[in-house]
């Protein structure tokens, strides 16, 4: 496990030496960032870039990807969800690298009837296995207006974070042997599709077709990344002062565990880590280290 450490170790530098010499803007136009995937016209970049927005009807939802792929970054996004009766729609959000073995890192947004809570699904999939799913309802209505939706992503842990506050953090255990993603760079994808038969009270309440089209907006998008151009990684930022790589070691101060301490506390509705149902023969083996 040593030569681990070691090898993440002098990845970080290496990294780092590339952070003191390349400086590029990521933050502003949609456009130079995304491309609409699929969605037939109903995925549209508007204001000159400032927004995105995915729809979903009768025929069919949308979506788009990241022009470029991830190493490691932290990547922030403003959503603004599919309001009134959005029972049976799901809008995800999520990063993902290619093939069998796939790593990936997801937030999914569930809708319900109006005035009924959305589900923010979260799951890291290392090694194309997942089964690492934690739910939770918002402390605000995620339809009424923008909030950030952050993943931090370096080779000692992801954290996930809506408006600042961590809602999740998934630690390397490779030290255990679970396998953590760090060697495969991810897009990030986004979609808007119908999933009636599990997505609201597991299924229960279906689209009410009636009320669509159902729309989800995007703005703001931020990455601090490392990019990966054909086999290399140059890691960027979108202020180009700062001390902008903090996010490749980042880890929660005491502040930020208190946070999520909460959140887990107060919403966290499922936990993959507690469903003694599911695992009858015990726990995976990273649910033993937080
Ligand atoms: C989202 O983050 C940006 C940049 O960090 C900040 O300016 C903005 O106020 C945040 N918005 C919300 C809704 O938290
Ligand atoms: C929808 O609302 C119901 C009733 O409050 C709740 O049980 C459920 O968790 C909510 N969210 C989803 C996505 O089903």
């Amino acid at each position: 496990m040593a030569s681990t450490s070691y090898s993440t170790m002098s990845y970080v530098l290496l990294l780092s030496l590339f952070l003191s010499s390349i400086m590029v803007t990521f933050a502003g136009n949609l456009n130079n960032d995304f491309e609409i995937t699929w969605g037939d016209g109903r995925a549209n970049i508007l204001n000159n870039g400032e927004l995105l927005t995915l729809s979903l009807d009768k025929a069919s939802g949308s979506g788009f990807q990241s022009k470029n792929e991830y190493l490691f970054g932290k990547i922030d996004m403003q959503l603004k969800l599919v309001p009134g009766n959005s029972a049976g729609t799901v809008t995800a959000y999520y990063l993902s690298s290619k093939g069998s073995t796939w790593d990936e890192i997801d937030f999914e947004f569930l809708g319900n009837l109006s005035g009924d809570p959305y589900i923010l699904h979260t799951n890291v999939f290392s090694q194309g296995k997942g089964n690492r799913e934690q739910q939770f309802y918002l402390w605000f209505d995620p339809t009424a207006d923008f909030h950030n939706y952050s993943i931090t992503w370096n080779p000692q842990r992801i954290i996930f974070s809506v408006d600042g506050t961590p809602i999740r953090e998934f630690k390397n255990s490779e030290s255990i042997g679970v396998p953590f993603p760090k060697n495969q760079p991810m897009r990030i994808y986004s979609s808007l599709w119908n999933a009636d038969d599990w997505a609201t009270r597991g299924g229960l309440v279906k689209t009410d077709w009636t009320q669509a089209p159902f729309t989800a907006s995007y703005r703001n998008f931020n990455a601090e990344a490392c990019i990966w151009y054909s086999g290399a990684s140059s890691c960027a930022s979108s202020s180009a002062s700062s001390a902008s790589s903090s996010w490749l070691a980042q880890e929660l101060d005491i502040t930020g565990q208190e946070m999520l301490t909460w959140v887990q506390k107060n919403y966290m509705i499922y936990n993959y880590c507690t469903d003694t149902k599911r695992f009858p023969l015990g726990f995976p083996p990273e649910c033993n280290t937080s």
